[in-house]
């Protein structure tokens, strides 16, 4: 069977990145995009055999088992979607010489020190939800497939279930909220991630100019970070917000803010203190620079 060039197996649409690749990656070919039905990442033999009836040149892969707390009570599932199905998409895409892009996270960090995490700093996970995500991380480098990873962190947008537009609803129900403040790291824009992410494979195409990606794409394989630029805390994330939405709507009283401590809010996950993440090799490589955390602030609440 030969392989239909230009289609991109497009996984998680209905979560927040998936969402905007969706349409970031259109211009590119023809989308496949399944919805858990046909593609359970839950189950490794509906991910193989999707992959074989659709022979993708690319996989992206933005599904993953997201709730960071209930991993810690089903680290059985939380593995099989962030590190099984991660597995099973890179051997498969290693027989089809597809290309794999995969997301990460900062949670693979353990937090320590103040400085920004570059790709190569040792990983330390202090919760199953982050050894999931390493472990996927680790399978899919295992794999031999030409990949990947660009590890992320504080993912919000307009649509979907983020910490912004529950911050935003609580905000107008009470009249405090308390915010954990010694957190350290930046907010993602779905959109950016997913602009970013087809810039990346506009550089791939234009140095494989119809070649096989896995003739190409292992010059880059690897991880990237690609977090927001700039940095803050939940606490200064959440103010920045109330301030953008009581400036657009001065008659409406939003709750106040407290700033409080991790250990005075308590989870059953542990998260690091430190999410920071370096930038450089994104820039570097492909010359993109992730926005500033403040400035697509701005355009998402533009948006709501
Ligand atoms: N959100 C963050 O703050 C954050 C931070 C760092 C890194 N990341 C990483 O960034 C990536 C994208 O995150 P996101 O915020 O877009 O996630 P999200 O909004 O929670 O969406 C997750 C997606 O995965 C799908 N999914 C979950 N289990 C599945 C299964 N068994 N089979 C098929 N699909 C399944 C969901 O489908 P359903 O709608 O059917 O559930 C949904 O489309 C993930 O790799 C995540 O680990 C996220």
């Amino acid at each position: 069977m030969t392989r239909k060039t230009n289609q991109i197996l497009l996984t998680g649409t209905t979560g927040q990145v998936g969402a905007e690749l969706l349409k970031t990656l259109a211009p590119f070919g023809e989308i496949v995009a399944p919805q858990r039905g046909e593609m359970d990442l839950a189950d490794e033999r509906s991910v193989r055999e999707q992959i074989r009836s659709v022979r993708p040149r690319w996989i992206v892969n933005p599904a993953a088992y997201t709730a960071v707390d209930k991993a810690e009570s089903e680290p059985e599932l939380a593995y099989a979607i962030n590190e099984r199905a991660v597995r099973a998409i890179g051997e498969e895409a290693r027989k089809i010489g597809a290309g794999v892009i995969h997301f990460s996270t900062d949670y693979v960090f353990d937090g320590a020190g103040a400085r920004p995490y570059a790709e190569d700093d040792p990983t330390g996970p202090v919760s199953v939800y982050g050894a999931s995500k390493l472990a996927g991380e680790r399978a899919l480098a295992a794999s031999g497939a030409p990949h990947m990873i660009f590890r992320t962190s504080w993912v919000y947008g307009p649509r979907g279930k983020n910490f912004l537009l529950t911050i935003l609803k609580l905000a107008r129900e009470r009249d405090n909220l308390r915010i954990v403040a010694d957190q350290h790291g930046a907010p993602t824009w779905s959109r950016d991630l997913a602009r970013m992410t087809a810039h990346v494979i506009d550089r791939v195409e234009a140095a494989a100019r119809g070649r096989e990606l896995k003739d190409v794409l292992p010059l880059w394989s690897g991880v990237y970070h690609a977090a927001g630029a700039g940095e803050t805390t939940w606490f200064g994330f959440a103010a920045e917000a109330l301030k953008l939405a009581a400036a657009r709507e001065p008659a409406t009283k939003f709750a106040a803010l407290e700033a409080i401590t991790t250990a005075e809010y308590p989870t059953p996950a542990r998260r690091p203190s430190n999410s920071r993440m370096c930038g450089e090799k994104l820039q570097r490589e492909f010359g993109w620079t992730m926005m500033d955390w403040k400035d697509s602030l701005c355009e998402v609440m533009a948006e709501i």
